[in-house]
Order: C-alpha cells, then sequence, then structure tokens
C-alpha cells in the first residue's frame, strides 16, 4: 500500500495484543483445572475443554463439578464463615482493598485472557470490564468498613452459592463475591462453562490477597453444577442469568428459607425521540447493542425511533454498521469480536433467519472463520413479533418506530421484562416525564450502559428481582439479627357444643374496589367468640373473588400518583377514624380472641402514624458515580401488593402491612387473619369514611391456604408477602415463578413485629436507578 493509499482509505492497522503472558499462566497449570477449593486447586479431573470462540482454540480443560465437589466447596465455606464474620469490618476491607489492588495490578493479564476465552474485544475488556472489577472491590472495601456501624442490626446470611453466566465472567463475578464477602458472607461460585478461566486466575489472585481459606470457593462445572449448588445447604443464592434458569431456580428453592436474587434476561426499549441530538444517539447505540456483541443482558435491543426521523436515523445507523470493525478480539482495533460459543452463534442465526423482518446486515467483511456475526438490524415487524419480545442475545438490533410519547412508552413496556431502558431527547421535561413510566429497574438518559458500583443494578418483571451495587445491593447478603422461632398454627375458635341460638345474621363480605361484595362461591364460616359466642359469619373468598380484587387494585394505580402528602393525609385520617372507634375495635378483639384489645387498637393506630409520617420521607438518593452525571436510586412502588396477614394480631397485623405498602404507592389485596377475620371486616367502614380511594386496598376473607395458590400465581400481582401461621411459605414461592414476582414469607417462623421500618419499606417499594447527565 502507498502512502498515498493509506491516507485515501484511512483504515486502521492491526494493533494485537500479545497473549503471551496468558499462555504462560497456561501452560503454568498444564491447561487443565480442578476446582479452588478452601483454599487450594484441586486435581483436575474429568471435565470438559474451554475454547476461543474467535478461532476454536482449545484454551484449556476445566473439572465438571459433582455434586460430592459441590458438597466440599460448601463445608469448607461453612467452616471458615464464623471466622470471616467475627472479624471487624475494617479487617474485611482490608481483604477487599488487597483484592481490589490485585485486580488493578494484573488487569492485563485478566482482560487478555478474559477476551481468549469469551470472545469479547480487548478495549472492552481492559478498558471496560477489569476497571469495573476493581471499582466493585473497591466500593465493597468501603461498604466493608461501614456496614457494622450503619448496619448494626444486620447479620451476615451465612454462606452463598452463586451461579454467573459467561458475558461478563469477571465483572459477574465481582458483582457476587465483593458484596458477599463484604457482608461476612463466604462464598462458593460457579462459573459459566463457556468461560471459567478468569474465576480461576482470580482464585490465584485471592490466595496472593491473603484471603482465608474456605471464605472463596470456585467449582466449575456447566448447568447441573450449578443445579448441584442450588441444591447444596447455602444461605442464598445470587444468579445471574437466562430467564427460564432463573425460574427453574426459584421453583427450586420455594420452602428452603434460602434467600435468592434474580438478575434475569432483558429486551431493553432504546427510545428516540424526534428533538434527539441523532449522532450522540447513535454512538449510544453502538454501545447499547454492540457492545460485547449484543451479549448484555441490558443491552439496548429494541430501537424505538419517532416517525418523522426514523428513516434519516436507520440510513445513518446503516452507515455506522458498515464503519465497525469484526475481527481478532485481540486486537486494539476491533469494535466487534467473537460470539461466545458456537451454539450461541446458532441460536441467533436461527433466530434471526427466521424472521419475518427486513434484515440489514452490515456490509464489514467477517474473519473467515471463528464464531462471528455481523451487526444487524430489522425493521419492519409487528410488536407482538418473536424478535421484538424475545432476547436474542447477539448483535442483531430490532426497530420500530412510533409517534407520540405515549406510545413509545406503551411500546417500551410491552414485554414481559423489565430490566433497563434509554431515552434520547435534548427536551429535559421530555426525558424526565418518561423516565418514571417505564418499567425498569434502570433507566439512562441520553447515555447507555453504564454501570457502577455504587448504582443498584437489577430489574422488576421477568427480569429478576434484587438490586447489586450500592447500600440496596449489600441488603441482599444481610438479614435481620432478630432472633425467631417457630410459628405455631392460630386456629379459629371452634363451635361450643351447645351455640346459642343467634339474634340476627350478620356476614361480613368482601372488599372489593371500595365496595362491599358477597364471595363468588356463596360460601361464608361462622366465627365463634373466644367465649364460645357466635359472633357472625365470614366469607369464604376463592380464586374469582381474588381475580376481581387484583383488577380492582388494578384500576386504582393512580394511587402510585397521587402526592405523597396526599397519601400521608389519608393515612392521618384513617388513624384518626380508627382512634374514634377504638373502644369498639378493642372489644371486637376481645371477643375474637380472648385477650384485651386496647393495645393491639393503640399500636394499629400508632402504625398508621408511623407511615403516614415515613410516606414523604422514605427518600432515595443521590449516588456518586464517577461520570459527568447522577445517578438517581428513587423508590418506586412495587404496583399491587398482596398479603397473607398474620393470624394473631388480627388488627395490628394487618395494619402493620397495609399502612407502609399504600404509603409508598402501592394497591393491595390483604387477606386478613385466617382464624380471626372480623377485625379486618369491621375495617370497612373506617375505609370509607376516610377517603381512601376504592380499590386502593381490597379484602379478601378466607382460608390463606385455599388464597395463597390465586395470589402467588397472578400474572398481575407485583409482590406477595406472608405472614401466615399456615404453612403457605413453599408453595407461595413456587407459585411465584409464573411472573417472578417478589416473595416476602415467614417460613413458618415468627416475625417481631412491629417490623422495623427500613425493612418493611424496601419491601414495598423498588429501587429504580435513573442516570442523568448533570454538572461538567
Ligand atoms: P443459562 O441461564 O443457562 O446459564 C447461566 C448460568 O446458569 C451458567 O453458569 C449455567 O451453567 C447455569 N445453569 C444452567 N442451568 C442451571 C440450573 N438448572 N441450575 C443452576 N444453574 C444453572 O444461560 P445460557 O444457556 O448460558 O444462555 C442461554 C440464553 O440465556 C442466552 O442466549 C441469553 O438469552 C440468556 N442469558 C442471559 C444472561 C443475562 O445476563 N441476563 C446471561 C447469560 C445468558
Amino acid at each position: 500500500m502507498t502512502i498515498k493509499e493509506i491516507f485515501d482509505a484511512m483504515s486502521y492497522g492491526p494493533a494485537p495484543e500479545s497473549n503471551g503472558e496468558a499462555r504462560a499462566w497456561l501452560t503454568k497449570h498444564n491447561h487443565a483445572f480442578g476446582h479452588f477449593i478452601d483454599g487450594a486447586f484441586r486435581t483436575p479431573a474429568r471435565g470438559f475443554s474451554t475454547a476461543n470462540p474467535a478461532t476454536g482454540e482449545t484454551l484449556a480443560t476445566v473439572t465438571q463439578g459433582t455434586a460430592d465437589d459441590v458438597a466440599a466447596a460448601v463445608a469448607a465455606a461453612r467452616r471458615a464463615q464464623p471466622k470471616w464474620a467475627a472479624l471487624s469490618g475494617h479487617e474485611r476491607a482490608k481483604y477487599l482493598y488487597a483484592l481490589a489492588r490485585l485486580t488493578q495490578k494484573h488487569a492485563r493479564l485478566l482482560a487478555v485472557l478474559e477476551t481468549m476465552d469469551n470472545g469479547k474485544p480487548i478495549r472492552e475488556s481492559r478498558d471496560i470490564d477489569l476497571p469495573l472489577v476493581a471499582r466493585h472491590f473497591y466500593y465493597h472495601a468501603g461498604l466493608a468498613q461501614l456496614a457494622p456501624a450503619e448496619l448494626p442490626d444486620h447479620a451476615p446470611l451465612g454462606v452463598v452459592g452463586a451461579v454467573i453466566p459467561w458475558n461478563f465472567p469477571l465483572l459477574m463475578l465481582a458483582w457476587k463475591v465483593a458484596p458477599a464477602l463484604a457482608a461476612g458472607n463466604t462464598i462458593v461460585l460457579k462459573p459459566a462453562e463457556y468461560t471459567p478461566l478468569t474465576a480461576l486466575l482470580f482464585a490465584e489472585i485471592s490466595r496472593e490477597a491473603g484471603l482465608p481459606k474456605g471464605v472463596l470457593n470456585i467449582v466449575t462445572g456447566d448447568g447441573e453444577t450449578g443445579a448441584a449448588l442450588v441444591a447444596a445447604p447455602v444461605d442464598k443464592i445470587a444468579f445471574t442469568g437466562s430467564t427460564p434458569v432463573g425460574k427453574a431456580i426459584r421453583r427450586a428453592t420455594a420452602g428452603t428459607g434460602k434467600a435468592l436474587t434474580l438478575e434475569l434476561g432483558g429486551k431493553s426499549p432504546y427510545i428516540v425521540f424526534d428533538d434527539a441530538d441523532i449522532d450522540s444517539a447513535i454512538e449510544g447505540l453502538v454501545d447499547a447493542i454492540w457492545f460485547n456483541q449484543g451479549q448484555v443482558c441490558c443491552a439496548g435491543s429494541r430501537l424505538l425511533v419517532q416517525e418523522g426521523i426514523a428513516p434519516r436515523f436507520h440510513e445513518k445507523l446503516k452507515r455506522r454498521m458498515d464503519g465497525l470493525r469484526i475481527g481478532d478480539p485481540l486486537d486494539k482495533c476491533i469494535d466487534i469480536g467473537a460470539v461466545v460459543d458456537p451454539v450461541q452463534l446458532a441460536t441467533i442465526t436461527e433466530m434471526v433467519n427466521a424472521s419475518e423482518g427486513e434484515i440489514y446486515r452490515a456490509a464489514t467483511p467477517l474473519p473467515a472463520q471463528g464464531c462471528f456475526y455481523p451487526p444487524t438490524l430489522i425493521t419492519g415487524l409487528g410488536s407482538a413479533s418473536r424478535l421484538m419480545q424475545e432476547e436474542i442475545f447477539g448483535p442483531v438490533l430490532v426497530s420500530m418506530t412510533f409517534r407520540t410519547p405515549t406510545e413509545a412508552v406503551d411500546l417500551a413496556n410491552n414485554t414481559r421484562f423489565g430490566l433497563a431502558a434509554t431515552v434520547w431527547t435534548e427536551n429535559v421535561n421530555l426525558a424526565l416525564d418518561i423516565a418514571p413510566k417505564l418499567k425498569a429497574g434502570v433507566v439512562w438518559v441520553n447515555a447507555t450502559n453504564l454501570f457502577d458500583a455504587a448504582a443498584g443494578f437489577g430489574g422488576v418483571r421477568e427480569s429478576g428481582f434484587g438490586r447489586e451495587g450500592g447500600w440496596e445491593g449489600l441488603m441482599a447478603y444481610l438479614r435481620p439479627k432478630a432472633k425467631t422461632k417457630p410459628l405455631k398454627p392460630v386456629v379459629p375458635v371452634a363451635e361450643p357444643a351447645n351455640p346459642e341460638a343467634p339474634a340476627l345474621d350478620r356476614t361480613a363480605k368482601l372488599f372489593i374496589g371500595g365496595k362491599q361484595a358477597r364471595p363468588d362461591g356463596g360460601y361464608s364460616r361462622p366465627v365463634w367468640s373466644a367465649k364460645g359466642k357466635l359472633l357472625g359469619h365470614a366469607g369464604l373468598g376463592n380464586r374469582k373473588d381474588i381475580r376481581n380484587a387484583v383488577e380492582a387494585a388494578h384500576a386504582a394505580k393512580g394511587w402510585a400518583k397521587a402526592s405523597a402528602h396526599m397519601r400521608a393525609q389519608i393515612l392521618f385520617y384513617l388513624a384518626e377514624n380508627l382512634s374514634a372507634r377504638a373502644e369498639e375495635f378493642a372489644r371486637r378483639l376481645k371477643d375474637l380472641t380472648g385477650a384485651s384489645g386496647d393495645a393491639e387498637v393503640a399500636a394499629a393506630i400508632d402504625t398508621l402514624f408511623t407511615y403516614a409520617a415515613w410516606a414523604d420521607k422514605y427518600d432515595g438518593a443521590v449516588k456518586s458515580v464517577p461520570i459527568r452525571g447522577i445517578a438517581v436510586a428513587m423508590h418506586e412502588p412495587c404496583g399491587v401488593i398482596a398479603a397473607l396477614c398474620p393470624d394473631d394480631a388480627p388488627l395490628l397485623g394487618l395494619v402493620s402491612l397495609m399502612a407502609p405498602a399504600i404509603a409508598m404507592g402501592n394497591t393491595c389485596v390483604l387477606a386478613p387473619s385466617d382464624p380471626f377475620p372480623l377485625a379486618a371486616t369491621d375495617l370497612y367502614q373506617v375505609f370509607e369514611t376516610s377517603d381512601l380511594p376504592a380499590g386502593v386496598v381490597n379484602i379478601v376473607t378466607g382460608s390463606h391456604v385455599e388464597l395463597a395458590k390465586p395470589l402467588a400465581g397472578h400474572m398481575d400481582v407485583d409482590a406477595l408477602w406472608s405472614f401466615s401461621s399456615s404453612p403457605v411459605s413453599k408453595l407461595v414461592e413456587e407459585e411465584s415463578a409464573t411472573n417472578l414476582k417478589r416473595t416476602w414469607v415467614n417460613h413458618g417462623q415468627t416475625t417481631a413485629f412491629p417490623i422495623k421500618a427500613q425493612t418493611i419499606l424496601a419491601q414495598a417499594t423498588e429501587v429504580k436507578t435513573i442516570w442523568i447527565p448533570y454538572g461538567e
């Protein structure tokens, strides 16, 4: 090539990164690895190979973890945990700091090895993944230092089992290991089968950091090993991966008492309004969908572009796509590397080939061999088509147009997922109007795919639950210190041998959509006083009543938009009206349970005041993230919260769950105390005189065992709590897998009432992290 030709073409020459160090490390281990358990590598055993997807070259063989291997790792973690938890926060912080320093020191080696094992461009592993890994350990060194003083009522969970995917192997490891260790847990981690190598190198680095043996254990293997870890006696499962496996894990851990966080898939919208800075939005799109070959759970994979600019936008986008360079991931000039594995490449190919849309593949040349797929744009699809709804997990963007902001929001939310969303507009009013309307755990305004250890990351709906990063992420590795004991079943008073003839029939109805409603089945049951007097009848609600109640709760969702001040006022008013009838309620409680009701009524009024107070004080946070901008953590309502209320303390139990739920803007469906329902049905009149909008609180009396299943399986219930003394926790968790609603159950253990406000308010809200440009 002449110099003139070079100047004319202005194309990049190759700038390959050396892989000598990484090869030397593999050779040092004879290209064969055993598990890392109790501070040492085990002898390699039967397993499988891991290959470089860009070349097909086998890099090493790793061991397929058996149930026995998992048991050994969990036992080592269990042995190490008490000592690790007993260290001061400062001591743990020093270890995390050492891990941060050492990942920085070995950053080049880790980045090269990651690129070889995964196929991602070295530019990304070196400049994005590794800095974020180090940042995560630094940040959590800080949390370890502060947590004992800031969260004195919390204790570590114990042993954490972590199962991670292959798209960000080391970063996902950091997202699990750093908070688990900072909180005082020990961990057994299973990396993905395609990409186990950096986890093993990290294990070696943990030894260099002097991490006590057993605190970190790595067991390699496939989904079977993952399932064995899920089944092992650990205290929490932290999972990132596909939604089907997330659902399987939800079912597998149901009723075991294991804590669970799930970071699952997405089909995140990328919304471009007609006043957006188009060139910036196109550059953003390159990061949204061609970062890591589109193998990103929060990839902006669904472009929604306003109709007026769509032709020009698509035109410019295609030109940009043609300029993306695909090739050897170790070449620093490469934009797009290899897809992780031939299996993933085949999945992408099959999905795109089956599409009925108009397919544009970038004109950029592909390497002759290796797992490469060109940047692809698909237009002309209907909003219900498979590629609009399903995660492709490859460099494939689907695009639709919209006319109005309202239509943009409707299309954006037309998905079962809810992980992330991006909004591009130069109009700050529009951006900040749209952000709260998007069903997503993370929203980026005029930017995309920004991450930081200080900012919570995670989804809603079928994108899972739980947040990673920030204080909220740490909380997912802690439990309240309060001691519990097995909860004895509370049974209704039995019918006396010679019941008095009732004076007048009094059958309490259900309360649905602000109206009293007869139970659909037409059945009720007598409620006897502690002294054997017939107090009345309570309706036995069924599946249909639950459906009606959920529908009413949905219809009342305007409650979320009511100002916090207004919600506070209504809670105060409920307290005032309950107070006016305190004697009557106390008498009812005494009749029902035989114990004096005065203190319970007083506590219920106090609780209503407490959550009236919190309604406008449970503030979000502004996170200090290292970009030109801020991440605002908003506390949003979950939506419809259903609750099986405590059986004892029939008034206070219900009020303790209802008040925080509605204070935060949720609407609810409550199944009151199963044996003592009449304290709840008396509340209808209090509701009716307190300006509580219809449908905000719906009450369905009946058997908790009967009501648990339709509530847990309902697709439009967003969260389900159970404090029932009936054994329903397992069923609730199992059935909740249908839409992956958040659950909070007592596992048959007592609960100390009042529940701490911070605990219940966190359950009543979702953290939405909104990244906005701010400052210089
Ligand atoms: P996957 O969900 O099967 O794998 C993720 C991890 O879970 C791996 O470590 C795997 O070994 C483990 N695993 C698999 N089955 C398990 C089980 N029954 N119990 C416990 N652990 C289990 O994801 P896969 O098959 O690698 O990718 C399939 C699709 O999932 C991708 O095409 C993509 O759409 C999606 N995916 C989404 C990710 C995300 O971050 N949201 C990450 C990886 C995949």
